[in-house]
């Protein structure tokens, strides 16, 4: 059986796609089989799996009334299941977190955002389904991390080690169906991912 990890944040823009992508490549480079399914109407992320030339990244097409199901069958079928979900979808939310192992919900370094993540982090409790926050785009000089923990820890919530920069890589390679990694290799994004993907290795027991 595979694992599911789906990315979710109410507030808009917060890294979903992106640090899902990413991490989709990442894996796939590693010699796992990555299904990813999109359940945002937007559909970046088909847009950019579809961009990608990339056996080992599937792109399962899904539809929020048969997220469950589709979950459980990518589940049997693949190393790692990674979700897109939509910000505002209450409902679809609880179904998805409940078919989840992990759920990441990347967050921008700032209050107002880190008490966004608050439905996200009641749901998975509710769910028992472990939750991290990861903090992304945080800028080169940021002085307010001890504050910023503590109100993470107030609204019950855990913060992966991992901390993602605000790097041109990030964006840039999406355009093209690629990763940080790929376009950029020694970059300071690509070594991000190298430890997001280990630490979430590690949590999972991968
Ligand atoms: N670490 C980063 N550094 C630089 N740019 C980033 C980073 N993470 C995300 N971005 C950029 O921020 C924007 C929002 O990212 P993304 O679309 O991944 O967020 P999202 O949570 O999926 O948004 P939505 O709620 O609209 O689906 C994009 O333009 C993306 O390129
Ligand atoms: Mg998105």
């Amino acid at each position: 059986m595979g694992q599911v990890i789906t990315f979710a944040q109410q507030k808009g823009g917060a890294g979903k796609t992106t640090v899902l992508a990413h991490l989709a490549a990442a894996w796939s480079k590693a010699g796992k089989s990555v299904a990813v399914l999109d359940l945002d109407p937007q559909q970046s992320l088909a847009q950019w799996a579809q961009l990608r030339d990339d056996e080992g990244v599937e792109l399962v097409e899904s539809r929020d009334y048969r997220a469950s199901s589709d979950m459980r069958s990518c589940r049997k079928k693949y190393d790692l299941t990674l979700v897109d979900c939509p910000g505002a979808a209450a409902t679809l939310l609880d179904n998805v977190i409940r078919e989840t192992d992990l759920v990441v919900a990347p967050v921008q370094p700032s209050a107002m955002d880190v008490w966004a993540s608050r439905t996200i982090i009641e749901t998975s409790t509710k769910n028992k389904t472990p939750c991290r926050l990861l903090l992304n785009r945080v800028p080169p000089r940021f002085n307010g991390a001890d504050d910023l923990i503590a109100t993470v820890v107030d609204g019950g919530g855990e913060l992966l080690g991992t901390k993602l920069g605000n790097r041109i890589a990030y964006s840039r390679s999406i355009m093209t169906g690629q990763s940080a990694q790929e376009i950029s290799p020694r970059s300071l994004a690509a070594s991000e991912i190298s430890g997001l993907a280990k630490e979430i290795e590690a949590l999972l027991k991968i």
